[in-house]
């Protein structure tokens, strides 16, 4: 029997509009996580899109970081470059010059991925702070209160990349993925411990991003061409911020400004 999920997608006006939104949305769900839990423990993703939305929750004059307690939120990241923290691809200087430089997080609760390392001892050692840091014992998955996810214009998602050995990586909590087409190692979660966060965001902006959304909601099941389409929470929610750009291929959302999808898979 296919699993019905049903998917939400909200779609703003620009990438400025979508970035406020995804602020907003981040700050709610750290308040709620804090308030349920007295602690709020994020997966955030690197790219391009998230820098906008980090600058509004770093600045004061926005409403969104201000009220965030950053101590209490445990910060892990969806994947990291095979490069040190101070190289320009590295997702955890993205994060640092655009958000942490300017918020009081716990640095004991900023868990970074240390891409200079050898990717199978990078991707080991993460695996071992997050098994810490949820107090996780044998094969038990770490639940993330949210995680924000980008998705590439090829369908990937995290470091799930086409056609690469990740997609089908299911025991592993953190590991290094061999990506052919960019020639690089990456360190990602896997698709089974994104699954099991309570909520799941995906953040997407842009005109090349309609085409692929369009293949992960509507298209055929076929995850390998695809990766986005593993994103399946078990038990949690999933929620597409979209601008109308990435938006263009999908069914024009209601009066709310949000589209319902219940997807079989
Ligand atoms: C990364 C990200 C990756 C990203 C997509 C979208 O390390 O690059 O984690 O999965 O979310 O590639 O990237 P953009 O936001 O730059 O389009």
């Amino acid at each position: 029997m296919a699993k019905r999920l049903e998917v939400t997608y909200r779609v703003y006006e620009d990438g400025t509009a979508l970035a406020h939104a995804a602020a907003k949305h981040f700050a709610e769900r750290v308040a709620q996580s804090v308030e349920k839990r007295g602690r709020a423990r994020i997966a955030i993703s690197g790219g391009s899109t998230p820098k906008a939305t980090f600058a509004l929750l770093a600045d004061p004059a926005q409403p969104y970081g201000k009220n965030i307690p950053w101590d209490k939120v445990e910060l892990f990241w969806v994947d990291e470059r095979t490069v040190g923290p101070d190289d320009p691809d590295s997702n955890y200087r993205m994060t640092r010059e655009n958000l942490l430089s300017k918020v009081a997080p716990n640095p004991d609760k900023v868990h970074r991925i240390e891409g200079e390392l050898d990717p199978e001892e990078a991707a080991a050692k993460y695996e071992t702070v997050i098994r810490r840091e949820f107090r996780l014992e044998g094969a038990e998955v770490p639940r993330f209160d949210v995680v924000w996810l980008g998705m590439g214009d090829d369908g990937h998602t995290a470091s799930l990349f086409p056609h690469t050995e990740g997609i089908h990586e299911l025991g592993r909590i953190a590991f290094a993925n061999h990506v052919p087409q960019k020639d690089t190692w990456r360190i990602t979660l896997s698709a089974p411990v994104i699954n099991e966060a309570l909520e799941v965001v995906f953040l997407i902006g842009g005109d090349d991003k309609a085409a692929p959304l369009e293949r992960v909601l509507y298209g055929e099941y076929d995850p390998a061409e695809t990766p986005s389409q593993l994103i399946q929470p078990k038990n949690g929610s999933l929620l597409f911020l979209l601008d109308t750009k990435a938006a263009a291929k999908l069914p024009k959302p209601g009066a709310d400004h949000a589209g319902h999808v219940e997807l079989a898979r």
